[in-house]
């Protein structure tokens, strides 16, 4: 039971969280590293490897991977256990068989950690591009001097060009741990939450906005994809790494949908009420660039409400998903849109 994000369960959500968190790091300590990407000819250059290690690691809340990883639980509860219980013992597993749709030799976990992994790589990258000089302008990310303040402009770019394409090389392991037809679904959804139909675009339109007026439905439109996207896509992916039926899969895209949207509401928020030390990256930016957002088109008050609204439709999409394992995402619903960072 955990009291502060107001669920009723048992359900310890703290210690999944943890659990995740620990796996993800890990996984992205190995995985971001010249061991990962070195071959017998080839080693990356030694800045550009700490580039994007300091980008990616020691940071972040890691949202996205959650949202994966809480998406391939919801799916898999009463589906996958049996196999992934035993997906060890290749013995035991192909006693049981996979379940529908999933190859006996494909290991449903390993594809959701990549997944999870692959999402936080665009993330990062998003986030060094985003504080360069030709976009926001940003010193503080994380805590941390941003990439291009510590390792200067040509370096930040390289290490977002080379993170994106160290997540779609996640998604693609030359083993038979994530099956042709997973990977081309994961690469596919995360190519169009990243690109011009998605974050990319939304970042066109977010600077293409700056000292404009927004109406509602225009900067709903620029929020759903510079940031709804991403977030979206990781539920999706989540999804993508077990089976689901169709109703659930339509209800998991509105789930996304409203949470993906409630984020950058509250990121807006957060960046008008929360301090430096709190959020890790300087606040009143949105004000300073004259940056159309939530709380400049409503106000701060009608703004939260907006935010909770959210939270209530994410909620109800969940509930009405017939998946029976939501309570990770239950939870991580609470805590965007109720967050203090
Ligand atoms: C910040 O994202 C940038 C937006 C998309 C609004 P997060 O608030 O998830 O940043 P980290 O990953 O926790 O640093
Ligand atoms: C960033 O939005 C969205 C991205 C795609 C990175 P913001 O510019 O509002 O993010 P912060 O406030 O700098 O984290
Ligand atoms: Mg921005
Ligand atoms: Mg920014
Ligand atoms: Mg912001």
């Amino acid at each position: 039971m955990d009291s502060a994000i107001g669920m009723s369960t048992t359900f310890d959500f703290d210690s999944w969280v943890n659990q995740q968190l620990a796996r993800v790091e890990s996984a992205l300590q190995d995985w971001v590293s010249d061991e990962a990407v070195a071959d017998s000819e080839h080693h990356a250059p030694a800045e550009l490897i700490a580039a994007m290690r300091y980008a990616v690691l020691d940071g972040g809340k890691r949202l996205r991977p959650l949202l994966v990883l809480a998406t391939f639980d919801a799916v898999c509860g009463g589906l996958c256990e049996d196999y992934l219980s035993h997906e060890e013992n290749a013995d035991e597993a192909a006693r049981r068989g996979a379940p529908d749709g999933v190859a006996r030799s494909e290991k449903p976990s390993i594809a959701a950690l990549r997944a999870a992994c692959a999402v936080e790589l665009i993330h990062a990258y998003s986030l060094v591009h985003d504080d360069m000089p030709c976009m926001d302008n940003d010193v503080l990310r994380r805590g941390k001097p941003t990439v291009h303040v510590q390792f200067g402009e040509a370096q930040a770019l390289l290490a977002g060009d080379a993170l994106q394409a160290l997540a779609f090389e996640l998604l693609t392991p030359d083993d038979a741990s994530v099956g042709a037809g997973r990977q081309a679904r994961l690469c596919r959804l995360l190519a169009r939450s990243a690109g011009c139909a998605g974050m990319a675009g939304g970042q066109a339109i977010d600077l293409a906005s700056v000292g404009q007026y927004l109406t509602e439905s225009q900067l709903r439109e620029m929020h759903k994809l510079k940031t709804g996207a991403l977030l979206q896509a990781s539920v999706m992916m989540g999804a993508a790494c077990g089976e689901t039926t169709q109703h659930a899969k339509q209800a998991l895209l509105r789930f996304g949908a409203a949470i993906g949207l409630a984020f950058q509401v509250v990121d807006d928020i957060l960046d008008v009420t929360a301090d430096l030390a709190t959020l890790g990256k300087t606040p009143g930016k949105d004000a300073q660039h004259d940056k159309p957002t939530y709380v400049s088109l409503m106000g701060l008050a009608a703004a939260t409400a907006y935010a909770q609204q959210l939270k209530a439709q994410a909620l109800e999409s969940l509930a009405g998903s017939g998946l029976v394992n939501t309570q990770a995402l239950q939870g991580l619903t609470h805590m965007v849109v109720d967050r203090c960072c």
